[in-house]
C-alpha cells in the first residue's frame, strides 16, 4: 500500500502543478475571471474554478477510477459532500478565488486524499510564489523539498494569530467575527494576518512564520490538505472550542502547539455553521 499511496501523492503533485500553471496563466486574461456569485453576494467563482476542478477530476479519473472525489464546484453544482472510507480526493481548484478576482498574490490549489475518513496525504500549491507544499501522514512536511517545522513559541503575546473574515455577511455572523478578532488582539498578540485562503494560511503555521490560524465557516476542501501539512510540521489541530477538530463541522484551530491553541480558544466566540456534510 505504501508504494501505491506514494504514486497517488506523486499525481497529487503533478496535477496541482498543471492546474497551478492554468491560473496562472488565467490570471492575466480578464475575462477567466469573471466573477459569478454562490452564497452569498461576495461568495466568489469564476469559469477558471470551475475549469481547473474539471482538470483534476478528469486526470485522476483517468489513472484511478475508483476513487471518489469532494470538489468545492462540484458540491455547489449540487453534489453530495459525504466522506466515506473509500479512497477520496478533496479538492479546491482555487483556494482564495477573491485573491484570484483580484490579483490579490496568494491563490493556492488545495488537494487532500483521505482512506477510512483520515486524511493520508495533503498537497497545497500556491501557485503565484510558486510554493508546493506537500505532507504524507508519518513522513514529514515540506515546502518545495525542503522540511517544514512549526515556531517553538509557547506565549500567545509573542505570537502572530492569522484569520478570515469569511463570505457570510449576516450582522450576527460579523458580530461574532470582530468579538474574537476583538479579544485575540486585546491579549495581546503581536499581530493578526490573513492571506485570504485558509491553505496558504495553514501553510503559513506548518512553516513556522505565524502560530496560529483559526476561522469558522471554512469548508473541508479549504482544510483538508493543510490539516496534514499542520500536524506533519509539529502543529496541533482542535475544534474552535477546544475538543478534536472535524473537518466537516467549518471550524478549526490550527496552531504551532497545545498551548497557544488553547489560549486562542479561550478567545474565540465560537458559532456553527451548517456543517459540510449537511448532518
Ligand atoms: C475561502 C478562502 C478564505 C476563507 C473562506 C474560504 P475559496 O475559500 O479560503 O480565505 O475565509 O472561508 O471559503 O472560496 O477561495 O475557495
Amino acid at each position: 500500500m505504501d508504494d501505491v499511496l506514494q504514486n497517488i501523492m506523486d499525481h497529487a503533485v503533478a496535477v496541482a502543478r498543471e492546474a497551478g500553471q492554468v491560473v496562472r496563466e488565467a490570471l492575466c486574461d480578464e475575462k477567466q475571471r469573471d466573477v459569478m456569485t454562490k452564497s452569498s453576494t461576495v461568495d466568489l467563482v469564476t469559469q477558471t474554478d470551475q475549469r481547473v476542478e474539471h482538470l483534476i477530476i478528469q486526470s485522476v479519473k483517468k489513472k484511478f477510477p475508483t476513487h471518489r472525489f469532494i470538489g468545492e464546484e462540484s458540491v455547489a453544482a449540487g453534489e453530495a459532500c459525504v466522506l466515506t472510507d473509500d479512497p477520496t480526493w478533496i479538492i479546491d481548484p482555487i483556494d482564495g478565488t477573491t485573491n484570484f478576482v483580484h490579483s490579490f498574490p496568494f491563490v493556492a490549489v488545495s488537494i487532500g486524499f483521505s482512506v477510512d475518513k483520515k486524511i493520508q496525504f495533503g498537497v497545497v500549491y500556491s501557485c503565484l510564489e510558486d510554493k508546493m507544499f506537500t505532507a504524507r501522514r508519518g513522513k514529514g512536511a515540506f515546502c518545495n523539498g525542503e522540511p517544514l517545522q512549526v515556531s517553538d513559541q509557547e506565549d500567545v503575546r509573542r505570537s502572530i494569530i492569522a484569520t478570515e473574515f469569511g463570505s457570510n455577511r449576516e450582522t450576527e455572523t460579523v458580530e461574532k467575527i470582530f468579538s474574537s478578532l476583538r479579544n485575540i488582539l486585546n491579549i495581546p498578540v503581536h499581530g493578526v494576518r490573513g492571506a485570504g485562503t485558509a491553505a496558504v494560511n495553514m501553510c503559513l503555521v506548518a512553516s513556522g512564520c505565524v502560530e496560529a490560524y483559526y476561522e469558522v465557516g471554512v469548508h473541508v476542501w479549504d482544510v483538508a490538505a493543510g490539516s496534514v501539512i499542520v500536524e506533519e510540521a509539529g502543529g496541533v489541530l482542535m475544534d474552535v472550542e477546544g475538543g478534536p477538530v472535524d473537518l466537516m463541522s467549518r471550524r478549526i484551530v490550527a496552531a504551532n502547539n497545545g498551548t497557544v491553541a488553547h489560549r486562542i480558544v479561550k478567545e474565540i466566540d465560537a458559532f456553527s455553521p451548517t456543517r459540510d456534510d449537511g448532518r
